[in-house]
């Protein structure tokens, strides 16, 4: 197949950089590929909302910037925080555009909440399912495209690059193409090659690497690992955002419900295990302080307590009103027999975003030529240490703005390349045992829960780092000798994303945002960005 904009993933920043493409080079053909159905993306499950300055008379972009750098503990990137900030108001008027519709109130203004690390009420949503919302109206607006081709089921493998062409291609390679991907249609189960003048990488974050995460089974980092794998520069993947309040839901240690940070916004208070509203004993800013803060704090508690959780006390709430703003969170609660207004709620931190990723410029280019990424797999510098609450999809839809600027700038200087050859899968066979793989993913998302969680150290870096070589070691002879299967291909991608988080914690000596290692408990005079 040949295209000439090709897109992987279907979450904000694919989609929206999709319609504008589409848009803007109405003769030029627009593929989307996803790996399973097109709405299953972290965006779906996205709650609280999308922080935006759209309220000068109440705010102003210099506390948005403060707020964002202030959590970012002095990594941010200040030129790009400037940037997401004061674009990012255009952005979201384009996907009201597009058919988005944000909650408003009496009056007929849009209602703003709060969230931790925010000075001011900017939060826009749709109840406590803004990304469902924003899903649903991104995927009408693609229906209506000409030119957009959405293929569901079609797993990308790797990235096509001169490697292809048996070209060495070495991190010291400064002039790496890509020109194309290679994707396990799953509908064939067969390997095809898709060849395109421009690629760009949304796939996403990669909270499957734990145990416990908010994050949705798609979340396995496979653009992370697949950019790595051909030799592209990624940063800061130490940086693993876990989000305080999931629900703690005994006998679930998958995926998380989400009590969204909005709760707090709105009064809810963290209480431990003998009713003290702890987070005063931690931070001024109490309930509200930024994420890294108090996820630390609820594990502390959790650990002097000997808990698994410690409660979100919304006892003091109006039914009506937290019915109005959270009628899912309501439902879901009820589900398992909490009534919000009688019980607390149990809530435990879970893995929840990954602050680093693909490094990029300001215009989302990679370290591979014709190669863009956004969104969660990528590092613009936007977060820092430490993503302020709902700033991540304000940040895909200006950088999937500012990616098909560049990308369309250059598409008519760009030809495909014919000589790639096809997927070779000769010598390979079924895999006897799917045990190999399942049991192989158990361990490492025990390894980085256990030895790379909220709270490091150098010795449980090291045990990590050799439980994920043996891993990668046994993986990888499976990958030579198997047929390719989507849960082999993400264990894959798992082990290299987990080899990248304890590779640039072991490399950050010192505690930093989300990073914090008990054996170097303060931070650093040198402020790094961690490349890898
Ligand atoms: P995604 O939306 O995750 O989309 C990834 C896409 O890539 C999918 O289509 C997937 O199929 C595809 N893909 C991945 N790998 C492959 C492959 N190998 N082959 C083919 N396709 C592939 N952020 C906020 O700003 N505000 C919030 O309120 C908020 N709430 C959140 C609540 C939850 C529960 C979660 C999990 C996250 C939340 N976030 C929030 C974070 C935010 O939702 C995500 O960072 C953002 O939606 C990511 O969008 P994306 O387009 O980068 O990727
Ligand atoms: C939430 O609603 O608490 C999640 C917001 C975010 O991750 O930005």
């Amino acid at each position: 197949m040949q295209t000439d904009f090709l897109v992987i993933g279907s979450g904000i920043a694919g989609l929206t950089y999709a319609l504008k493409v589409a848009e803007k080079c109405p003769d030029k053909k627009v593929t989307i590929i996803t790996k399973t159905t097109a709405d299953e993306t972290n965006t779906k499950y996205a709650q609280g909302g999308i922080a935006v300055v759209n309220d000068l008379e109440n705010d102003s972009y210099d506390k948005h910037i403060e707020d964002t750098l202030i959590s970012g503990d002095g990594l941010c990137n200040e030129q790009v925080v400037e940037i997401v900030v004061t674009e990012g108001p255009e952005r979201v008027d384009e996907i009201i555009a597009w058919g988005t519709d944000f909650d408003k109130n009496a009056e007929g203004d849009y209602k703003r909440g709060k969230e931790g690390g925010h000075s001011e009420n900017r939060i826009m949503h749709h109840k406590d399912v803004t990304g469902k919302e924003i899903e649903r109206a991104l995927l009408k607006a693609i229906e209506n495209a000409p030119n957009i081709e959405l293929l569901n089921h079609c797993f990308v493998v790797d990235i096509i690059t001169q490697h292809h062409l048996g070209y060495l291609v070495t991190k010291s390679t400064t002039n790496i193409e890509s020109f194309g991907v290679y994707v396990l249609n799953l509908r064939s189960n067969q390997i095809e090659k898709i060849l395109a003048k421009i690629t760009l990488l949304a796939t996403g974050g990669n909270g499957q690497a734990y145990r416990t995460t908010t994050n949705p089974a798609i979340a396995t980092g496979d653009g992370v690992a697949m950019f790595y794998r051909a030799k592209g520069k990624v940063e800061n993947m130490e940086f693993i955002q876990f989000h305080p309040t999931a629900l703690f839901e005994p006998g679930n240690r998958g995926h998380a419900f989400l009590i969204t940070e909005a709760v707090r916004g709105d009064g809810g208070i963290l209480r431990n295990i003998h009713g003290e509203a702890f987070m005063e004993r931690y931070d001024t800013r109490k309930d509200l302080a930024p994420r890294d803060i108090v996820a630390r704090a609820i594990d502390s508690e959790m650990k002097r307590n000997g808990t698994e959780h410690v409660f979100l006390d919304c006892r003091h709430f109006d039914r009506e009103n937290f019915v109005e703003h959270f009628p899912n969170i309501y439902s879901k609660c009820l589900s398992i027999g909490i009534d919000i207004t009688q019980q607390m709620i149990p809530v435990a931190p879970a893995a929840h975003y990954s602050c680093g990723g693909i490094k990029t410029d300001e215009w989302g280019r990679t370290s591979i030529q014709h190669l863009y990424a956004c969104g969660e797999c990528a590092s613009t510098g936007l977060h820092g240490a430490n993503r302020l609450a709902s700033n991540s999809l304000l940040e895909a839809l200006v950088f999937a703005h500012r990616c098909f600027i560049d990308a369309t700038n250059t598409i008519n200087n760009l030809h495909l390349n014919e000589q790639i050859p096809d997927w070779n899968a000769q010598g390979t066979s079924e895999p006897r045992e799917m045990i190999l793989i399942t049991q192989s993913l158990k361990e490492v998302q025990m390894v980085m829960s256990d030895y790379v969680g909220i709270v490091r150290n150098d010795i449980r870096l090291q045990r990590a780092i050799r439980r994920l070589d043996l891993l990668f070691e046994e993986t990888q002879q499976l990958y030579q000798s198997s047929t390719v299967s989507p849960q082999l291909l993400e264990l894959r991608n798992l082990i290299t994303v987990g080899y990248l988080v304890v590779k640039g914690a072991t490399l950050r000596k010192e505690s930093r945002g989300l990073h914090y290692n008990t054996d170097y408990p303060e931070k650093s005079n040198l402020v790094q960005n961690i490349i890898l």
